[in-house]
């Protein structure tokens, strides 16, 4: 399927899915996620578990283990980042990212997680 010419999120990271993520908001709609304290609260475990080697998970890492793996308080700090954009983003494979094998539930929660980030900005 060819793409929407549509430059978006996440300019930081070239490797990104464009595409995908343009097709997600295009048709994906605005369906806002209620993240509660839960899902942050396990967004954390899971992001510490399956993330953290690489990734700068909590907000007060600035490093992450991994150089080119941006810290989790830096994605969550783009400007104009969403939940889809997000959740998008982690179905997506990445040249040096291991293609996660996460359901629904943990994408929810670990993006979740990064959303509630206070983010640099
Ligand atoms: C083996 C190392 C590794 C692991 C494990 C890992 N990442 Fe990444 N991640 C990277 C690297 C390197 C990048 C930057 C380059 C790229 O996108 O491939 C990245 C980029 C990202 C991005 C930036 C957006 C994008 O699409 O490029 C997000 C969001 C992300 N990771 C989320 C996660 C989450 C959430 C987890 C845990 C569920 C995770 N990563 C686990 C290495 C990793």
């Amino acid at each position: 399927m060819k793409p929407y010419a549509f430059t978006f999120i996440l300019p930081k990271f070239a490797t990104m899915r464009t595409a995908a993520v343009a097709l997600a908001l295009l048709f994906g709609g605005g369906a806002a996620m209620a993240a509660d304290a839960d899902d942050v609260r396990e967004g954390l475990k899971l992001a510490r578990q399956i993330c953290a080697d690489c990734h700068a998970v909590r907000a007060a890492e600035v490093q992450s283990p991994n150089r080119n793996a941006p810290s989790f308080e830096d994605i969550a700090g783009i400007s104009g980042i969403t939940a889809i954009a997000l959740k998008v983003a982690l179905r997506s494979s990445h040249r040096e990212m291991p293609n996660l094998i996460l359901n629904e539930d943990e994408i929810d929660r670990i993006v979740a997680y990064i959303l509630s980030l206070p983010g640099d900005r």
